[in-house]
């Protein structure tokens, strides 16, 4: 049955949900001229209220895992692309644009790839094959794609990866030439696409953001397709940066480049039950949303504002901080908005206008 068809009586019923919230996230950010999303799983397609939310709310969405390596290249011959028609299915039903993740990554590699200690000729030949074949695949379909993620680290050097540890993949045998090669690979398969390089712990003014601000400079100046930079926005302290951050999106944006808030979410320290420790919590979270949201909203060229998820239901901070945290969305368990909902909805009401909205 054709995907559209499964999908036909989900927009039925996100219109009737429409029709009951009077204010919704994305008719704020059309009117600002940005893009609010969220990261979504295909397989969560089936529930109810998780499409009438993300529907409803958002115009913007991104898999969240559906498009990496291990899930759409599973073995060495096989791609399956099935999730990420479902969710770009979807996206097209709803009028939402469509983030791609992540063509590169030294992470969640399928273990044909990661074991198959391919000479730098063979992972150059199967890195372009998979770009191409991916970019290729969702042409017109996928407006933005994380071609390279996480590829520096904390101290601002080229991190250990099959990609930079088997120089060849690039022309130059050194440095980034792997990551530009990622990138022209990519403009070839779909030239309209925008390009971005995405990165975690370098949304402030720190070490690893002067190195990603440099490179992505140097990539600009040269002349390699790349369009922006994806800041993750993680953020397990609540105490962000928030002059570092606005630096950081002004410097970037200056460059002509633009920047999109990718996976935005705001951990709170939990106890054993998954409630906040502290009830001060929520409050602190709303106003970082709203703080965050106002940096982007209120700079030319910041596009896009995407949370990692939606619900706290489904968000991978309780796994990844083994029960330590959570809560970090902006919808509870029970897909009602919460206080971090205000605030991302007033930072996208009362920032300045972009004016009319950019290319996005
Ligand atoms: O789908 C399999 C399932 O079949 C299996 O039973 C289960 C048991 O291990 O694993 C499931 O796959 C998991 C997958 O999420 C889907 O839930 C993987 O183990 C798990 O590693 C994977 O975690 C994802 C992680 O990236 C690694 O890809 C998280 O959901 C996802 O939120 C996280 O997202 C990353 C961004 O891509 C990049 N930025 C950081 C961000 C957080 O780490």
């Amino acid at each position: 049955m054709k995907i559209s068809k499964i999908l036909a009586p989900v927009a039925l019923a996100t219109a009737l949900s429409g029709l009951l919230f009077a204010q919704r996230l994305r008719d704020e950010a059309q009117h600002r001229g940005v893009l609010v999303g969220t990261a979504a799983r295909a397989y969560l397609l089936s529930e109810q209220q998780y499409t009438a939310t993300l529907a409803r709310e958002y115009n913007l969405l991104e898999p969240e895992n559906d498009l990496k390596w291990q899930t759409i290249h599973p073995a060495k011959d096989t791609v399956d692309f099935l999730p990420g028609d479902q969710l770009v299915e979807f996206a097209r039903l709803h009028e939402m644009k469509v983030r791609g993740h992540c063509l590169m990554w030294g992470h969640y590699l399928p273990q044909w790839l990661e074991d198959g200690h391919f000479t730098a000729s063979e992972l150059r030949t199967l890195l372009h094959e998979h770009i191409a074949k991916v970019v290729g695949h969702y042409k017109g379909r996928i407006y933005a794609w994380d071609v390279v993620n996480e590829a520096i680290d904390e101290k601002g050097q080229l991190r250990s990866s099959i990609w930079y540890d088997t120089p060849g993949i690039g022309e130059a045998r050194h440095g980034n030439a792997y990551i530009e090669q990622a990138f022209r690979w990519a403009h070839e398969a779909d030239p309209d696409a925008l390009l971005f390089y995405n990165d975690a712990e370098a949304e402030g003014m720190s070490r690893k953001s002067d190195s990603v601000y440099a490179m992505v400079r140097d990539m600009k100046r040269r002349g390699v397709p790349i369009h922006g930079v994806g800041l993750q926005m993680h953020i397990f302290d609540l105490k962000p940066d928030f002059n570092g951050i606005e630096a950081n999106i002004r410097r970037i944006t200056t460059l002509g480049l633009q920047v999109h808030i990718t996976e935005m979410d705001v951990a709170l320290p939990v106890d054993g039950g998954g409630k906040p420790r502290d009830p001060a919590d929520v409050q602190r979270q709303a106003e970082i949303y709203r703080r965050i949201a106002t940096a982007c909203v209120s700079t030319p060229g910041c596009t896009a504002i995407q949370t990692w998820g939606f619900t706290d239901r489904y968000s991978w901070i309780r796994s990844w901080t083994k029960g330590r945290q959570g809560n970090p969305l902006i919808f509870d368990h029970e897909y009602a908005p919460k206080l971090a909902y205000k605030g991302l909805s007033q930072a996208l009401r009362d920032s300045p206008a972009h004016g009319s909205a950019p290319n996005q």
